[in-house]
């Protein structure tokens, strides 16, 4: 169930704009346009959040606070203060009435949804590790979502081998995971007969789960020092896809655990992606040199950028697995996109043949490959500033 905040604000606009914003990060909004109001509804509604603005006739933001703080009713509701002043005294302020977290006016939205994600993780007490935003500091791990516009177009491939790239140039903790119940295919291809870790975990109640159990479920595979999150491919644990308080806890946890959380995220936007886009630093697109995929890619960029993916966390590949002869060419494919492809990777399927049959990864049986070499440079692209955890 999405957590639910209550916005309040004397301005109907900006209560409208953010309500809108928080809305499509996929959070249920209730709103008061007034103290009063706020009072009564964070009793009637049990928010998991209150954006809180200060400056507002009548009963302003401190007094809220306060009277929230008194009330055993609404006393460990974290509130965030929101608000057009600036100065020092007035934060300090703020948190002495009570508030968790302060947020100055006028706001990025995605300084928003990154003071709102980790407030919202932090009074998860003991239920999820503490998770603060990249943005705020902490030494969160970084979380990187990788997604295609229709399936079969290598992105599972595509995961595995960044990771494992990702990884030996590193030297930091990396895991890859499956976010594709019932449709997993890299347990399969690595020779694991029941790669079932993604299932267990779904299978727990996601408040009850710890990074210990993540631990647990996580395998490494000779080829590499990378911990893979396997799922399974029994078609009937695709209804797994909708356990998304599941995902979004286990996507905490890895980007607690590792570095680096490299997502197979499936085609398209799934209830799973739908979700757990909202907790990606860093998107990976892959399209292929086809003019239908890359209308659709179109829209999925689009559909990107309104959940805040503009260019700094967005980064599409062109990922060709057929003859390039058969295929439109870069500028086509640019101008068709409107959008610029950051890496061209060449056809490959005799060598990722021989991968799959010797069950192991392209770039560690084959590092000196071509392909090998891309996915190479597709790491560094990615690595220029990742956060310091070892
Ligand atoms: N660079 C490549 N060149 C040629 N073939 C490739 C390449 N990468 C992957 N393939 C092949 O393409 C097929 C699809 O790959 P993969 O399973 O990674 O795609 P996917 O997007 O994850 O698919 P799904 O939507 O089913 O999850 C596989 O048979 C794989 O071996
Ligand atoms: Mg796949």
């Amino acid at each position: 169930m999405a957590e639910k905040i209550l916005v309040v604000d004397d301005d109907i606009d900006t209560l409208r704009l953010v309500g809108l914003m928080l809305q499509r990060q996929g959070y249920q909004i209730v709103a008061a346009s007034n103290g009063q109001q706020a009072l009564q509804m964070a009793h009637a509604e049990k928010p998991d959040l209150i954006l809180l603005d200060v400056m507002m006739p009548d009963m302003d933001g401190y007094e809220v606070t306060r009277r929230l703080r008194a009330d055993t009713q609404t006393n460990t509701i974290p509130i965030i203060m929101f608000t057009a002043k600036t100065q020092v005294d007035d934060k300090v302020t703020g948190f002495e009435a009570g508030a968790d977290d302060y947020l100055t006016k006028p706001t990025q939205p995605r300084e928003l949804f990154a003071h709102v994600k980790a407030v919202l993780a932090r009074s998860m007490k003991g239920r999820l590790p503490a998770v603060a935003s990249s943005s705020l500091g902490s030494d969160r791990g970084r979380a990187i979502g990788i997604i295609a516009a229709k399936g079969g177009l290598g992105i599972s491939t595509l995961t595995l081998n960044l990771g494992i790239s990702l990884s030996n140039r590193t030297q930091k903790e990396v895991v890859v995971a499956e976010y594709r119940p019932g449709h997993g295919s890299i347990g399969l291809d690595l020779g694991y007969n029941r790669p079932e870790g993604l299932l267990r975990l779904l299978q727990k109640k996601p408040k009850d789960l710890t990074s210990a159990d993540i631990e647990t479920e996580l395998v490494t595979h000779s080829s590499s020092r990378v911990r893979l999150l396997l799922s399974s491919f029994q078609p009937a644990d695709a209804r797994y896809m909708l356990a998304g308080e599941s995902f979004d806890a286990i996507t905490n946890h890895l980007t607690h655990i590792a570095s680096v959380a490299a997502l197979d995220l499936g085609p398209g936007i799934s209830p799973i992606s739908d979700r757990v886009l909202g907790l990606c630093d860093q998107v990976i697109v892959a399209v292929e040199a086809a003019p239908g995929t890359l209308l659709r890619t179109r829209a999925l960029l689009d559909e990107l950028a309104n959940r805040g993916f503009g260019e700094e966390r967005l980064l599409i590949v062109l990922y060709n697995r057929h003859r390039l002869e058969m295929q439109l060419t870069l500028t086509q494919v640019q101008e068709q996109l409107r959008a610029s492809i950051a890496l061209v990777f060449t056809p490959a399927p005799e060598v990722m043949y021989q991968a799959a049959r010797n069950g192991t990864p392209l770039v560690a049986l084959y590092p000196d490959n071509l392909t090998s070499q891309q996915f190479g440079r597709m790491a560094e692209l990615i690595m220029k500033d990742i956060p310091k955890k070892a």
